[in-house]
Order: structure tokens, then C-alpha cells, then sequence
């Protein structure tokens, strides 16, 4: 069972933060790899900045899977607070919704991820789906966040930025 804690511990809280940046990365660079691979199949040559890029997108790739799944690991052990009382209901199912979908997204995308490199389509086209899917509910994720804690004042941000008990 998860237990409920009054907040976030510090290294929840770095393990949200690294792995946010690591996917905004693949995210932003993802492209390189879709290059390098199209240029394999077609035996056509890259430049050193989309290798280095294509390379980079599997190392960060297979490391973020790996701190996702110690992530999980401490969520399971030392639990995580339920979301804020202040908004109406809808809004708690919401939160769990969205994050619960975060989790499955962080798990199926490196994994397709591997399968894509290894195998091809159509796993490199599932995996790419990954784009449109990732920036929609990071975006609703970080405006939630801060209608929060500056609309509701709950603190909901404050806790994912200091440790609690
Ligand atoms: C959280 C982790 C990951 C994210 C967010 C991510 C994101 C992306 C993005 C945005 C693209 C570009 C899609 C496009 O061109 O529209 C891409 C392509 C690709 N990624 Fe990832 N990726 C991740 C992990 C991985 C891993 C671990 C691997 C394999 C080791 C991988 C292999 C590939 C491959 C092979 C492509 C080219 C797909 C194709 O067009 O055939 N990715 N990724
Ligand atoms: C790639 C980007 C991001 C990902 C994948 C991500 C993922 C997640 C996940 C899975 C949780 C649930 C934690 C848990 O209870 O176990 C969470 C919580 C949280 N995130 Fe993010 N996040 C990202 C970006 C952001 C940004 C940009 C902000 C701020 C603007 C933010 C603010 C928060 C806050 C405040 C919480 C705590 C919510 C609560 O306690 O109910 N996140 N995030």
C-alpha cells in the first residue's frame, strides 16, 4: 500500500526535477534520432551534431526509464501526498488521473523507445506519438501547478520545491 505523506521527501523531489528536464531534453533534441535512423535505412550520411544528438537521446532515453523506475520504487516505500483539498472534487481525481497517466507515459515511451531502435516500425511511429502526448499534459500539469499555489494558495508548488514530512 502507498502510504499518504504531509509532503514530498528531497529526493522525490530531485527525482521530479532531473527526470522533468531529462524528458523536456528528448523532447526538444527527439528529432536527431528520427534523422539518424531515416538516415541509416536510406544509407545516407548525418551530421556530427545529429549523431551526437541520435547517441544522446539513447543514453538519456535508458536513463531516465532507470530513475523512473526507482522513482516508482520510493512512491511505493515512503508514499506521496494526496492532492490538495482546496479545489473542488473533480479536480483531486484530476491530479491522481494526470499523474497516473505521467507514470505510464515515463514507463511505455522509453520502452517503445527501445523497441523502435532495435526493431523499426511500427514502434518507431508509436514512439513518436509520444511528442504531442507528452507536451499536452506537461502543459496542463505545470498551469495546474501554478494555479495552485498562486490562484489557491494552497502550496501545492512549494512542496514539489521543499521536502516534508
Ligand atoms: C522518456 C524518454 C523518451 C522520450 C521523451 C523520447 C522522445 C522522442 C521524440 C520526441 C522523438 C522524435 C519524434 C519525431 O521525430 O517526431 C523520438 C524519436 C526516437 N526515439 Fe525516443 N524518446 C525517449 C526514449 C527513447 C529510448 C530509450 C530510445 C531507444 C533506446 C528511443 C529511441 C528513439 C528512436 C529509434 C526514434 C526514431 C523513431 C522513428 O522515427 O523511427 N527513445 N523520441
Ligand atoms: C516533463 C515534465 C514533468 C513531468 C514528467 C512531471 C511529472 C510529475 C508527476 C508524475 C508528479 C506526481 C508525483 C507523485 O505524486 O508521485 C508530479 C507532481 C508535481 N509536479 Fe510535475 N512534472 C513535470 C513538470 C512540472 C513542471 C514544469 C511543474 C511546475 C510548473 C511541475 C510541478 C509539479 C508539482 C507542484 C507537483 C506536486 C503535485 C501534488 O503534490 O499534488 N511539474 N509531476
Amino acid at each position: 500500500m502507498t502510504e499518504t505523506r504531509i509532503g514530498y521527501s528531497t529526493s522525490q523531489i530531485a527525482l521530479h526535477w532531473i527526470i522533468a528536464a531529462l524528458v523536456l531534453f528528448q523532447l526538444f533534441f527527439g528529432e536527431s534520432m528520427t534523422t539518424v535512423v531515416d538516415a541509416a535505412e536510406d544509407g545516407a550520411a548525418v551530421s556530427s551534431a545529429d549523431q551526437a544528438l541520435g547517441s544522446a537521446h539513447y543514453w538519456i532515453g535508458i536513463s531516465t526509464l532507470a530513475l523512473v523506475l526507482i522513482r516508482l520504487l520510493m512512491r511505493v516505500v515512503s508514499g506521496a501526498p494526496e492532492p490538495a483539498e482546496s479545489g473542488p472534487g473533480w479536480m483531486r481525481i484530476a491530479a491522481r488521473g494526470s499523474h497516473g497517466l505521467f507514470y505510464l507515459l515515463l514507463l511505455l515511451t522509453p520502452i517503445v523507445g527501445l523497441l523502435a531502435f532495435y526493431i523499426g516500425d511500427p514502434w518507431g511511429d508509436i514512439h513518436s506519438l509520444n511528442k504531442p502526448v507528452f507536451v499536452v499534459l506537461i502543459s496542463v500539469h505545470a498551469v495546474a501547478a501554478l494555479f495552485h499555489q498562486y490562484w489557491l494558495r494552497d502550496g501545492t508548488l512549494k512542496r514539489m520545491l521543499s521536502p516534508g514530512r
